[in-house]
């Protein structure tokens, strides 16, 4: 498809896909906080509590019944079209974004997997989530909540996980998060949704409602409410390159999950008790703590070379005779610029040029051109974080970028990118 369109295609849904998902997350929270805020002290009779709110210069008194009103009222309001479309644009743009373009954003470098493969491997994946999902809640497991939420988790993880092998690291994040927005969603259809009607005709029909479909309900609302952080994260996910782009990225993940889900549940029960406010500063630890572990100085720790800097200098002249006879020691010695624009315009420019010759794309990608000496030491710092740091760039390694110019390119920026 023309890359122009794509573009716009991706804009209007993207932004379509937000605006419905702060619907439906917000809707979700301003309930959670309705419930947990309830003041059920002396309620009026058949009622379980009410609030007074103040908003946008208005006074607001809501009321929550044990059961039901003593007759329905005519307008009852329903919340189920914002989440059904966030599920509908995610697929469209998930569709727009990866599966268009498979092999620059779905397939891993080197992974050998077709395009349609990976495609197929993608849809299928979402499907097998909520089927593998479901049964587990409807299996014996649904009677211990906790054990179940335990092995949920360690599944999710292992489709990261195995998801991260055969995608690239942002095709793998984003199908985490689709397979838990499916999940979510189909919570809403398949179950929430039948309760609620189930529960609205009994009280209509002036029978006891049949308590089975509503506990089900609730376990699956629970869900949905531990499962929104760690989603937008991963919605937001490809911003961040040291997360995704990680060789770890499944554990950097599920660590974010794990400190995501500590929060949710402080907000959760905070207002009942300071239970588990330990939560918090624990989550912010560990954020730090994930922070240094993914940072480039705690992998070079590792390493055994010492540091370029300390490399004798070599004269640039030189230095490309030598990267070009002896590719294998670029990072001890001196680096040209020379030598630097020539890998950029071989690995970089098909995509980030004023007039990119790559199909999908019409203009530059993120606006990033490395035409000029200038435009490359200008965006040295962010050539680093995408190519050398991580290897997220070039995209789906698609121009075959080696090890060794990441680091002559790492090399030539400590020396201090002198053109
Ligand atoms: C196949 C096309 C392609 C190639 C080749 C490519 N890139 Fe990119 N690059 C992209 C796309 C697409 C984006 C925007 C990614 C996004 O949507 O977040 C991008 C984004 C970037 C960004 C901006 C990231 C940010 O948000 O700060 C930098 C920097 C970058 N690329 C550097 C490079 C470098 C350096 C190379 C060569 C080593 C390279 N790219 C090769 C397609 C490419």
């Amino acid at each position: 498809m023309d890359p122009h369109m794509t573009e716009w295609l991706n804009l209007a849904i993207r932004w379509v896909h937000m605006i419905v998902g702060i619907a439906w997350i917000g809707a979700s929270f301003y309930f959670v906080w309705l419930e947990n805020n309830l003041n059920r002290v002396n309620p009026k009779t058949g009622l379980s509590g009410d609030l007074w709110a103040i908003h946008g210069g208005g006074i607001y008194h809501l009321e929550k019944y044990k059961l039901a009103p003593p007759s329905m009222p005519e307008n009852l309001h329903w919340f189920k079209w914002e989440a059904y479309f966030t599920w509908i644009t995610g697929v469209l743009l998930l569709g727009v974004v990866y599966y268009l373009n498979a092999d620059i954003y779905l397939v891993a470098p080197g992974s050998g997997l077709s395009a349609t493969a990976s495609v197929a491997l993608g849809v299928g994946s979402l499907a097998a989530g909520w089927i593998i999902y479901s049964l587990l809640c409807d299996s014996a497991l649904g009677k211990k909540p906790m054990l179940l939420g335990i092995i949920l988790f360690f599944g999710l993880v292992a489709a990261a996980y195995g998801l991260s092998q055969v995608f690239s690291g942002r095709g793998a994040y984003i199908h985490v998060g689709a397979i838990i927005g499916t999940i979510m969603v189909g919570n809403v259809f398949f179950v929430i949704m039948p309760a609620q009607r189930g529960l609205v005709k009994a009280i209509e029909e002036n029978r006891e409602p049949d308590p089975v479909l509503p506990a089900k309900g609730l376990l699956r609302s629970r869900h949905n409410n531990y499962l929104t952080l760690p989603v937008l994260f991963i919605m937001i996910s490809n911003h961040f390159p040291s997360t995704y782009g990680s060789e770890y990225n499944w554990l950097i993940l599920a660590g974010l999950a794990v400190f995501s889900i500590l929060v949710r549940h402080y907000f959760n029960t905070r207002h009942g008790s300071q239970k588990f406010a330990w939560t918090m500063p624990v989550a912010a630890l560990g954020m730090i703590a994930l922070a240094f572990v993914t940072s480039p100085y705690a992998s070079k720790m590792g390493e055994t070379s010492a540091p370029a800097a300390s490399a004798p200098a070599v004269k640039a002249e030189s230095a490309t005779a030598q990267a070009e006879t002896d590719s294998a020691q670029p990072a001890s010695s001196g680096v040209s610029f020379a030598q630097v624009n020539e890998v950029i315009q071989i690995r970089c420019s098909v995509c980030h040029s004023a007039q990119p010759t790559h199909a999908a794309f019409s203009t530059a990608p993120a606006g990033v051109i490395l035409d000029t000496p200038e435009e490359i030491k200008v965006n040295a710092p962010r050539i680093v974080a995408q190519s050398v740091q991580t290897k997220v760039m070039p995209l789906g390694n698609l121009t075959q970028m080696t090890d060794d110019e990441r680091k002559l390119i790492g090399t030539w920026v400590e020396q201090g990118a002198h053109l």
